[in-house]
């Protein structure tokens, strides 16, 4: 049995890292007592991949998104995200981190409720002083299929145009990454599925990094490579599963497969 906490060097086949953590914990201040959310967790993603995270409610899938965007910060260990590493940056260049390299998408839509949704694409690129944010912005929109509905506002549009939005938004600066924490999580199951071909397609086209979030272990299969997540670490690793055993450590029993 491989413990897929002992990660192995990259080898120079691999493809290029995006994500490296190492031994990383998060642990937060609760009444109770601290609260040990990630307990030495280690993941690699490399470049272009798309991985479905699932795990049971609680073992810290939403907290490692939160360090992976710069949110929150470890408490311990290393994170680096793009060459970048996390735990080390002042808040301005976290911030600059993520205008330039992530998308995220998250379960309740977090759309800006005074602004419409033209309004609501354009913030990324306003900050990022493109002048040419709008046009982009109503491109976007166009893309998930919301072209008609560009003056309108989060209130006015139902949970999957909203979600829509989100996508939209999350795409527009073309990130390398984008993270996505349930995204149908409050949707039917036919506008869920519609959200889904949308994120599927954008990511193709633009070659971005995807790490999915979900509770549909159907919808993490569609993701080449699936992690699961138990009391703050990875504990399965679709891809430690279908290694060759050439690329293994020598191991003590017989090897299985093939
Ligand atoms: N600010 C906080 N203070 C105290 N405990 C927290 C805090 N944030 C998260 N937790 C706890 O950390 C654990 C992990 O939470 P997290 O939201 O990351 O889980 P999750 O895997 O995303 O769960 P779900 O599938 O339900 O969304 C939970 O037990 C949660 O109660
Ligand atoms: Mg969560």
């Amino acid at each position: 049995m491989q413990n897929p906490s002992q990660l192995r060097a990259p080898s120079e086949n691999r493809a290029k890292t995006l994500i490296e953590a190492r031994d990383l914990t998060f642990k937060v201040a609760a009444a109770g007592g601290e609260v040990n959310i990630l307990r030495g967790l280690n993941l690699d993603l490399h470049v272009g991949e798309a991985v479905g995270l699932v795990g049971p409610s609680g073992s810290g899938k939403t907290s490692l998104l939160m360090l992976l965007a710069g949110l929150e910060r470890p408490s311990g260990g290393t994170l680096h995200v793009a060459g970048q590493e996390l735990g080390k940056m002042g808040e301005d260049a976290l911030a600059r981190f993520r205008r330039e390299q992530l998308g995220i998408v998250f379960q309740a839509f977090h759309l800006i409720p005074t602004m419409t949704a033209l309004e609501n694409v354009a913030v990324p690129l306003e900050f990022a002083g493109r002048r040419d944010a709008f046009d982009r912005a109503a491109a976007a929109l166009q893309a998930v299929e919301l072209g008609h509905r560009l003056d309108h506002y989060p209130s006015q549009l139902s949970g999957g145009e909203q979600q829509r939005v989100a996508l939209a938004r999350a795409f527009v600066a073309e990130p390398k990454l984008l993270l996505a924490d349930e995204p149908t999580g409050n949707l039917d199951i036919g506008t869920g599925k519609l959200v889904m071909e949308l994120l599927f397609g954008l990511r193709r086209r633009f070659g971005t990094t995807l790490l999915l979030i979900t509770h549909d272990h159907g919808l993490a299969a569609r993701c080449e490579r699936t992690l699961m997540m138990r009391d703050g670490r990875i504990v399965q690793d679709s891809a430690e599963m279908e290694d060759s055993p050439e690329d293994d450590e020598p191991q003590d029993g017989p090897a299985a497969g093939p």
